[in-house]
């Protein structure tokens, strides 16, 4: 797929939570695994995979295990490694996760009279943007999410890889005039030094007195690549702040822990950091750590000691699709507890009716509009630009295929200044003056309106200035010539034929020019084709739609499959040719 000519958007945008079972057979799906965004594999189990082929009816109320609980004393909301998705896109349904229904989610248990003290672990944000954009979407981010998490009364939130990739100095400054939950750093002395984040702190939930801090463990750490920032060893760490939190007699122990259950050590077979640390400490009652899958383990690990204590390690997963709830009970002087994972389904959606008030929308309408207002500066120029604008523009492999020729995108009409859409059609158009099929194909499959659907967007609304949407519904994005904004490159909205054969100035000039032919449509079929080499092909078709039909975005991708999809875009130069 890599280097397909024709291959579209240079990065995987990081936009959006959804579930969706990985065909690990995709280099694809290695690629996002390689940044962390989507590792997916046992679904089954996890009564995902059932609830994917059967939407719940929405407005039916969610059936939770732990509606059925007793209410308890108070409970833990933990929450982590939500890598930057703040809200589902919208591109299909149904997909999971966002804060906005996390707040309604924790809204529901709240009145139904349970006290929360929800923690966050940390990876909060995204480490890349779309488009080799620098990284300020993934600061604005990181402040809009923390200032949802202080909206949803969080009490804490760890720093992490994702932080550190910010890194955690513009992290911590962005957040400085911000309504923001505590940031723990048990093991970052030099952050703590300047007031920026607490090693540990005794919080109080409904009189159950709560020790928290935040470790980030050796395998995490040796990720990280900021010199300033001086780390203590967590086995020290732990030791201090044990004896501290001892001091205070807390009621329950956390510890919101930077390494994974199955990487790291565990890769190698040895003991996983977080095992290592609760058979190290055995006053610690819970450890909530990294997960390298995305989906939540099914069963807490716990680790009984020689003193009849347990610990207990739970997982969250990531993207911010599951929410996990520790309920907690006194029994005399022990505490019992029920745990349990609620996936975020369409059921928490916020109502129409209600998304006046609801603060998460009137939040994310913010961070859209920032996203559209903000001006920075140019590195070389210094002139001032939108984030949409700062895009740099490599290089399409079509504009590398010949020496000396350097395809530019076009467009596929010439006067789309023109406002009324028929009537600019009628002008002049630039592929279908020749290829009027392929056009009027095109015209009727939802491609040749992607733009005007991020026009369209509600709630929030102004995604077309989002370079994590315009990515895959306009033409060329982060290529050179592609699309730039609205008023300078007016020809490459949408899903249009440049968006899948590259740029084709050349094609343009001399259609005759067969040299051109394999580079704008490496897929085509040779004459007489096998029936496996046919399928092979397709194939490479598919993997090339799922640069944009991706496992996050077109969560119906596996369901409908690749003959239906392409059956309804397949646009044949002559109609007695059959796919
Ligand atoms: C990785 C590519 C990709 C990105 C990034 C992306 N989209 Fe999409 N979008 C798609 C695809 C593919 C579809 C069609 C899904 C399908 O086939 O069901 C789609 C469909 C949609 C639809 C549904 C249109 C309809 O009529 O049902 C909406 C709304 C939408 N996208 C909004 C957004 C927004 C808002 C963003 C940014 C937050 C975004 N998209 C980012 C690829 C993307
Ligand atoms: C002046 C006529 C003309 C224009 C304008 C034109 N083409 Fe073509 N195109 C041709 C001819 C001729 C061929 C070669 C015969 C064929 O495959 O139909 C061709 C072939 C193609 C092929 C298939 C190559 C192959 O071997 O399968 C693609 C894809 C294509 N054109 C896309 C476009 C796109 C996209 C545009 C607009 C940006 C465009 N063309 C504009 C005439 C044109
Ligand atoms: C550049 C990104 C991009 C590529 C590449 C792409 N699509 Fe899409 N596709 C989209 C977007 C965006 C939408 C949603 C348009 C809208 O409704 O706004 C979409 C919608 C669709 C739809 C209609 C919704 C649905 O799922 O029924 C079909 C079918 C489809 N694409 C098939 C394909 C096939 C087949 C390929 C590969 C040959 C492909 N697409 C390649 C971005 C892309
Ligand atoms: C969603 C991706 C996508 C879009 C959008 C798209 N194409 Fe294609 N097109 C393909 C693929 C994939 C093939 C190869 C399939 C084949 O040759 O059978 C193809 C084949 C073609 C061919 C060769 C067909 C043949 O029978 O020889 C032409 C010509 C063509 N496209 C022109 C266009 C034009 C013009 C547009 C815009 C109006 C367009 N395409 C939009 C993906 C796309």
């Amino acid at each position: 797929v890599e280097d397909s000519p024709i291959m579209d958007p240079s990065t995987k945008p990081d936009a959006s939570p959804a579930p969706a079972p990985a065909p690990s057979t995709y280099s694809l799906a290695f690629k996002l695994a390689a940044l962390g965004l989507v590792v997916v594999s046992a679904l089954a189990g996890t009564g995902l995979a059932r609830w994917l082929r059967e939407p719940a009816p929405a407005a039916q109320p969610p059936q939770l295990a732990l509606l059925q609980w007793p209410k308890p004393d108070t409970a833990l909301v933990l929450t982590g490694q939500m890598h930057g998705y703040l809200l589902p896109c919208g591109c299909s349904h149904p997909q999971i996760g966002g804060l906005e229904r996390r707040y309604n989610f924790l809204q529901m248990l709240r009145d139904k009279g349970w006290s929360l003290l929800p923690l966050d672990i940390g990876d909060v944000a995204q480490k890349e943007s779309a488009a080799r954009l620098p990284n300020f979407q993934g600061l604005i981010k990181y402040r809009y999410s923390m200032i949802g998490m202080d909206l949803m009364g969080y009490k804490g939130v760890g720093l992490g890889e994702y932080e550190a990739a910010l890194p955690i100095d513009k992290a911590l400054g962005e957040i400085l005039n911000s309504k923001a939950p505590p940031v723990f750093a048990g093991n970052l002395p030099s952050i703590k030094e300047v007031g920026l984040a607490k090693d540990w702190d005794l919080i109080e939930s409904n009189q159950v007195k709560v020790a928290v801090t935040a470790i980030i463990g050796s395998h995490t750490e040796a990720h990280i690549k900021d010199n300033t920032l001086k780390f203590s060893k967590s086995v020290d760490a732990l030791t201090a702040i044990g004896k501290e939190m001892d001091a205070k007699k807390p009621d329950y122990r956390v510890v919101l822990y930077h390494g994974c259950l199955t990487c790291g050590k565990w890769a190698q077979g040895k003991e996983s950091e977080p095992v290592e640390m609760a058979k190290a400490f055995p006053w610690i009652d819970t450890i909530i750590c990294l997960t390298s899958e995305s989906e939540p383990p099914l069963n807490p690990t716990v680790i009984k000691h020689a003193n009849g204590r347990t610990t207990t390690i739970l997982g969250v997963g990531h993207k911010g699709r599951y929410v996990g709830v520790l309920g907690l009970y006194r029994k005399g002087a022990a505490i019992e507890t029920k745990w349990d994972v609620v996936l975020m389904t369409e059921d928490f959606k916020t109502p129409p009716e209600k998304a006046a008030q609801q603060p998460i929308v009137a939040m994310m309408e913010e961070y859209t509009k920032e996203l559209r207002d903000h001006r920075f500066p140019d590195e070389k120029t210094g002139q001032k630009k939108t984030y949409l604008e700062m895009a740099p523009q490599l290089k399409h492999p079509s504009q590398l295929a010949f020496p000396g020729v350097t395809p530019v995108y076009v467009g596929h009409e010439k006067f789309p200044e023109i406002a009324d859409k028929d009537e600019r059609a009628k002008k002049e158009l630039v592929c279908a003056s020749c290829h009027r099929k392929a056009y009027d194909v095109w015209k009727s499959t939802p491609h040749s309106h992607a733009y005007q659907t991020l026009l369209d967007a509600k709630n929030p609304g102004n995604r077309q200035f989002d370079p994590e949407c315009i990515v895959c519904h306009t033409v060329g994005y982060g290529y050179e010539s592609g699309y730039r904004t609205a008023a300078r490159t007016p020809k490459l909205m949408d899903v249009s034929c440049e968006s899948c054969h590259g740029p084709c100035s050349e094609h343009v000039k001399k259609p005759d020019d067969a040299k051109w032919y394999p580079i704008i449509n490496p897929f085509r079929a040779p004459e007489d084709e096998k029936p496996a080499d046919k399928a092979k092909r397709h194939g490479r078709i598919g993997e090339f739609c799922m640069k944009c039909h991706d496992l996050d975005n077109d969560v119906t991708w596996s369901m409908v499959g690749f003959p239906a999809k392409w059956k309804i875009v397949f646009h044949p130069s002559s109609s007695d040719r059959k796919d």
